[in-house]
């Protein structure tokens, strides 16, 4: 046969939402037998099948990289076939028990899907298709089975045996130094939710006791020495737990509820049955090792996975293509869970500078797909932004449109329904439509259309002639080519110029590619406040100049119009300045002045909208990007604001400094603010800066502090941030996850010399390539470094490339991850894009690709 793709023998199947067909064979019963073991362990499976509808089809059963040693059917052996990782098996009757034994190698396992060892810890990760690494299976999620799991292993090595479920039985073979468990889990599950831990592990224990009365026994197991971090993550388990039964009316299920923290992992954590399996970055914590960032992302990371137990495991996806109907809406509800923990108006401007940050760009270029997509090639490179961020906006639409007692009548209706099923996203919606009597029909759109779209609005005439004039345009993306009008819902408020009154808030659906509302008894003088609160995710263009948007960043009554309009003010002033339109900084000095003088204002709050764009997102909103001129015009603005409200820093950092470390809203809003003034005051050039943040640095009693401290002095050459980088790393050099900051902290770095000192961190010891954390912290930081990455020699490409290169033969999933910051090459200039398609055509022309990086990187060359 002729090879037609370099590197690819034929090209990688492609999967078709349209193809979708009903399991052939279910599998209502399986019982698994293990004899573990890190270098071989020993599999053995009894599948209960029964056939489903009418036909003559064999059972299909998923097998990757499996060393079959057994296959029989009611005890008798069979003719199977095996094709392209399935195994074809001939069954005459209806029903039948279908037993395999195969070998597996979890210490060989580099992609850290299936069963693998971790630290001397035996784990699994079962999503999106793991468990046909494990062991012969109809593996998709629509076959849904009752689990009855026993482990035996060497009882030095893995004392802690655990599984889904409850625990049923246990014992010891003392002579063979074996022990042994087993574990039941009555509900019906897909198998992308099995999981099992062998280790030497140590737990810390607390119980919940439910609103029924139930007490259910809870458990982290982490390594020994971590036990005293796990008490936040402990503490958020159980507000998760309290949380979901007030809020959405949702109570656990099993005896049982067990989270394991793993070194080696994929993705954040998973949610497995009764069994969450975690990046340890996402459990372990102190004060002295964690910031607070850290903090609220292990609460909202626990939360999700706690969630999912109802969104996702109770209620299940039918197929892969659904994945935003448990992904999106828990990701929804764990953002509610945080808002109502902390500050909801600064989780709302987190949460939208996450969306723009990754989801925007996302829908942008040419892996751009729809919330549900309609075909891939690899499942695992659609754990996407858009699936996830995006699709939680979809829910906090229908949340909006319907208002919150009817968006919970269909929350009920839908989890009612569909218990113990796999659905799709459009059983969610219409579940939405039956409990509250709102037409959606429209609203559907949003899943299939993929796309950021952009709303015009103006306002013409004023007092009772004042009309809102609305245009909203969904730009084409790859394979559609034509938008309909999708229904935006649009927070709209008019603000009286004069007064500063606020009239009565409305909701608007712009559903209609042009709209003109009147607006009834509006102010002489009105001043637009639209997208409040980020009703819609969209990217919204007004004509209102830099006078509006300073008046609304003071008086918007809502806090994310009000950030919101300070930062399309800087965006506007740094557009300007970098398009030659001219360098006008004083509207954003006196909105900054005012914002940091203002006492009434919660310091988190402040820390949020005094910070300037990030580099790319500045670049995002420009025709073609130009790093080196946004860097140097943001530069020279932070430096201004620096140098201007020098005195307005130093009183923020002097008087939310010296306070003992303490865990909570204030405090951490303090030390938000701090930094950020640290960071203003070094901008500014100020002599004492590198003396001020090593000070700081010195007598941190947190990691917030400390990091804060080295960021800082991370992007100046003062001999100050040589000492508190090196003394960094010898105090934290066997804490992973806290030298995952010290590898981060330089490949972010605003430094000239970035690019050379990523590529020698790369040779570094400490530089693991098959840690999913390590890798990211390092090579994925940099690709976000935008000015870095885009050096001009293309040195940055060519590194990144090696690096997907590598990284692809231990671990395609994390090493496909890596790809998109490169399929922005439409974005730039002729030199670069050259630059970096050259990078993917040498990426899709290496032999042995995986079809992760395959296909990422054969679509970014669109
Ligand atoms: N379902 C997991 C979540 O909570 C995602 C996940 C965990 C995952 N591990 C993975 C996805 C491995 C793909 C591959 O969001
Ligand atoms: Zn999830």
């Amino acid at each position: 046969m002729m090879d037609i793709r370099p590197g690819h023998l034929s090209a990688p199947p492609v999967i078709r939402r349209e193809e979708y067909r009903a399991p052939e064979w279910l599998v209502p019963e399986i019982a698994l037998e293990f004899e573990l073991d890190g270098s071989r362990t020993i599999v053995r499976a009894a599948l209960t099948v029964e056939r489903n509808g009418e036909h003559k089809l064999p059972l299909h059963l998923d097998a990757k990289d499996l060393d079959l040693r057994r296959l029989v059917v009611d005890g008798k052996p069979v003719n199977y076939r095996f094709e392209q990782d399935v195994l074809k098996v001939p069954i005459d009757g209806d029903r039948a028990v279908v037993e395999t034994e195969v070998a597996i190698s979890p210490a060989a396992n580099t992609q850290l899907m299936g069963l693998y060892e971790s630290g001397g810890l035996l784990c699994t990760q079962c999503e999106a298709e793991g468990f046909r690494r494990i062991t012969p299976f109809p593996d998709r999620p629509d076959v849904l089975s009752r689990y009855r799991v026993r482990m035996t292993a060497d009882e030095a090595l893995y004392p802690v045996l655990l599984a889904n479920g409850d625990p049923v039985a246990q014992g010891k073979d003392a002579a063979a130094g074996t022990h042994w468990a087993e574990w039941h889990d009555p509900f019906p599950k897909p198998c992308y939710l099995f999981a099992l831990v062998a280790g030497d592990l140590v737990v810390n224990r607390d119980t919940f006791v439910t609103r029924s009365g139930r007490s259910v026994q809870l458990g982290i197991w982490v390594r020994d020495g971590d036990l005293a971090k796990t008490e936040h993550a402990m503490a958020a388990l159980k507000a998760s737990m309290k949380w979901d039964e007030e809020v959405f009316g949702r109570e656990y299920d099993l005896d049982v509820f067990n989270i394991v923290a793993v070194a080696d992992f994929n993705f954040g954590a998973m949610e497995n049955k009764g069994l969450n399996i975690f990046n340890s970055r996402y459990i372990l914590a102190d004060p002295d090792t964690a910031t607070d960032a850290d903090y609220d992302a292990i609460a909202g990371v626990v939360a999700h996975e706690y969630f999912h137990n109802w969104s996702g495991n109770r209620v299940t996806c039918r197929d892969w293509f659904q994945l935003s109907l448990k992904e999106g809406f828990t990701v929804f509800r764990d953002q509610q869970f945080s808002a109502d923990m902390g500050s909801r108006a600064v989780k709302r401007i987190e949460d939208v500078r996450m969306l723009r940050a990754a989801q925007f760009p996302e829908d942008a270029g040419p892996l751009a797909h729809p919330v549900r997509p309609d075909s891939y090639i690899e499942i695992s490179n659609f754990y996407t932004a858009t699936v996830y961020n995006k699709g939680a906006e979809l829910i906090r639409m229908m949340h909006t449109i319907l208002g919150p007692d009817r968006f919970r009548a269909g929350c009920d209706l839908y989890f009612e329904r569909h218990d113990g099923q796999a659905v799709t996203c459009e059983d969610f919606v219409k579940a939405m439509e039956d409990a509250s009597g709102v037409d959606l029909s429209r609203f559907r759109l949003w899943y299939s259309q993929a796309g950021t779209p952009t709303v015009r609005a103006s306002l013409a005439g004023s007092g009772a002639e004042a009309r809102l004039r609305l245009e909203q345009i969904v730009p084409p993306t790859p394979g559609q080519s034509d938008k309909q009008p999708m229904p935006i819902p649009l927070k709209v408020a008019l603000l009286d110029r004069d007064s500063g009154d606020v009239a009565d808030e409305r909701l608007i659906i712009l559903d209609q590619a042009r709209m003109e509302i009147p607006l009834g008894d509006a102010p002489q003088r009105p001043v637009l406040s639209i997208n409040r609160d980020f009703s819609a995710p969209v990217v919204v263009e007004t004509d209102r100049g830099a006078a509006d948007l300073a008046f609304l960043s003071a008086q918007d009554d809502d806090p994310f119009a009000r950030y919101e309009a300070m930062q399309q003010l800087m965006l506007d002033t740094l557009t300007a300045a970098i398009s030659g339109r001219g360098v006008d900084h004083e509207a954003v000095v006196e909105a900054v002045r005012r914002t940091l003088a203002d006492p009434s204002l919660d310091p988190a709050f402040v820390a949020e909208a005094v910070l300037l764009p990030s580099e790319t997102f500045v670049g995002d909103r420009m025709e073609r990007v130009d790093p080196e001129a946004i860097h140097r015009r943001r530069e020279a603005l932070r430096a201004e604001l620096g140098h201007r409200l020098e005195t307005l820093w130093r009183d923020a950092y002097a008087a939310h400094g010296a306070n003992r470390y303490e865990y909570n809203p204030a405090a951490k809003g303090a030390r938000r603010l701090r930094s950020i003034a640290l960071g203003y005051i070094a901008a500014a050039g100020a002599e004492d800066a590198p003396a001020l943040a090593r000070a700081q640095f010195d007598r941190a009693d947190n990691m917030t502090d400390r990091q804060g401290a080295l960021g800082v002095l991370a992007n100046g050459d003062s001999p100050e941030r040589e000492v508190a980088l090196a003394a960094f790393y010898d105090r934290y050099r066997g804490n992973a996850l806290v030298l995952d900051k010290w590898f981060s902290v330089q490949a972010l770095s605003t430094r000239d010399d970035t690019p050379e000192a990523v590529e020698a961190l790369f040779r570094h010891p400490d530089f693991i390539l098959g840690n999913p954390n390590r890798l990211r912290s390092l090579v994925g930081a940099f690709a976000a470094n935008q000015r870095a990455f885009h050096d001009a020699s293309g040195r940055g490409y060519r590194f990144l490339a090696d690096t997907i290169l590598a990284a692809d033969k231990l671990n395609s999933q994390t090493a496909a991850r890596l790809v998109p910051p490169l399929g922005r090459w439409r974005r730039f200039d002729e030199a670069r894009a050259k630059l970096m398609r050259a990078e993917l055509e040498r990426i899709v022309a290496a032999p042995g690709l995986s079809k992760d990086v395959f296909e990422q990187a054969s679509k970014s060359l669109g």
